[in-house]
């Protein structure tokens, strides 16, 4: 599916999308749109679920969502119980997911117990490690408040701890059985985080949909001052290029590979810049050093990847590495979780809207783009 573009037309809210997610046979609704919290309890009851739950999110967030959540919840049949945990990556822990299952089983929480993630990428992960897990799977709600969450990480099942200097290296795949992407949540965050979630839009439209890509050059203020059918528009074509990416493998064998572009350089640009990049940003910089890559190799246009640029920079991300040392991104880069006896998969563009996995690309090659 790919909704038709909306013109701008002031604050005019857009009526809800609704995207099919499938894995494996299993069905699961994204929800695409404004005010979905306050209802989000008849999402649950149209499930089948019912009683006791319990809401994964952190203060800031129940501060701002939990009293009209809790409210909602109750009218549907709901007895739900608030678990908070700290802002910040620290709470990806083995740790806190401890504290989770205490939660849980205080609760008297069973296999038919749902979990709502309210948060961002961190509560996502944590949230449904938790669910995976627990008593061996309970069913999972995520109700992402990021733009990066909501076009990315709250679909498609992944779920992550970090443990010790291991980031996101502990985890597995657990569907939710619901996703609510409550646009009117995105007000509440940084400007920082909403450029540091395009920089994952435009991925999408780098590997999938040059409409897309050409969308978001066209609407780029539009979309940064949250434009609500302007960026519903974004984030519902972003959720069906996901969803059908993961419906074709769930596992990251083949297709899903390409959500990884950018990401190679990424991870190694937020290790060695100590976290000062966000993931959308050292995503960008990523992004742009695949396309040069790209270049050099003749399988992409100077234009499209001055194109690329361009729209990065409208979107006020950055598209040039900070210096850094060069021995530290290397050992940061032979880390890569899908790297294979030393040498990286890596995704390249090969036009706007397509790219192809090239296999064992070694680091050293990646440096020397950077370098140039
Ligand atoms: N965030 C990349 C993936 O879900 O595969």
């Amino acid at each position: 599916m790919s909704p038709d573009p909306c013109p701008a037309s002031g604050l005019i809210r857009p009526p809800a999308q609704r995207v099919a997610a499938e894995v494996n046979g299993r069905y699961y609704d994204i929800c695409i749109g404004y005010d979905l919290l306050a209802t989000a309890g008849l999402f649950c009851q149209e499930l089948g679920w019912r009683g006791r739950c319990l809401v994964v999110t952190h203060p800031c967030l129940s501060h701002l969502y939990w009293p009209g959540l809790e409210q909602n919840l109750c009218r549907h049949d709901f007895s739900p119980q608030l678990v908070l945990v700290d802002e910040g990556e620290e709470s990806k822990s083995l740790t806190t997911a401890g504290f989770l299952y205490e939660a849980l089983y205080r609760t008297g929480a069973d296999r038919h117990t749902p979990i709502l993630a309210l948060g961002g990428g961190v509560i996502g992960d944590l949230a449904g490690f938790v669910a995976a897990t627990y008593q061996r799977g309970v069913p999972l709600a995520h109700f992402p408040t990021t733009l990066l969450a909501q076009v990315d990480s709250s679909i498609g099942g992944k779920t992550a701890l970090n443990y010790h200097h291991l980031k996101n290296q502990i985890g597995l795949y657990y569907q939710p059985s619901l996703v609510l992407s409550d646009l009117g949540t995105l007000s509440s965050i940084t400007a920082r985080q909403i450029q540091s979630g395009m920089a994952e839009v435009v991925k999408y439209g780098m590997i999938a949909s040059s409409d897309l890509f050409a969308y978001v050059e066209s609407r780029a203020q539009l979309l940064l001052a949250l434009q609500p059918e302007v960026l519903q528009h974004v984030v519902a074509t972003c959720a069906c290029i996901k969803a059908e990416i993961v419906a074709a493998d769930e596992r990251d064998k083949g297709q899903r590979r390409l959500l990884n572009f950018g990401h190679t350089v990424a991870h190694a640009a937020e290790a060695v810049s100590n976290f000062s990049l966000t993931h959308g940003e050292a995503v960008a910089i990523g992004m742009v050093v695949a396309a040069r890559l790209a270049c050099r190799l003749g399988m992409f246009s100077q234009e499209e990847a001055s194109r690329l640029v361009v729209v990065l920079e409208k979107l006020g991300l950055p598209t040039v590495l900070p210096p850094f040392p060069a021995g530290e991104f290397m050992a940061a880069m032979q880390h890569d979780k899908k790297a294979r006896n030393g040498k990286l998969s890596f995704v390249l563009p090969r036009r706007i809207g397509e790219a192809v996995v090239i296999s064992e690309v070694s680091p050293e090659t990646i440096l020397q783009e950077i370098s140039r």
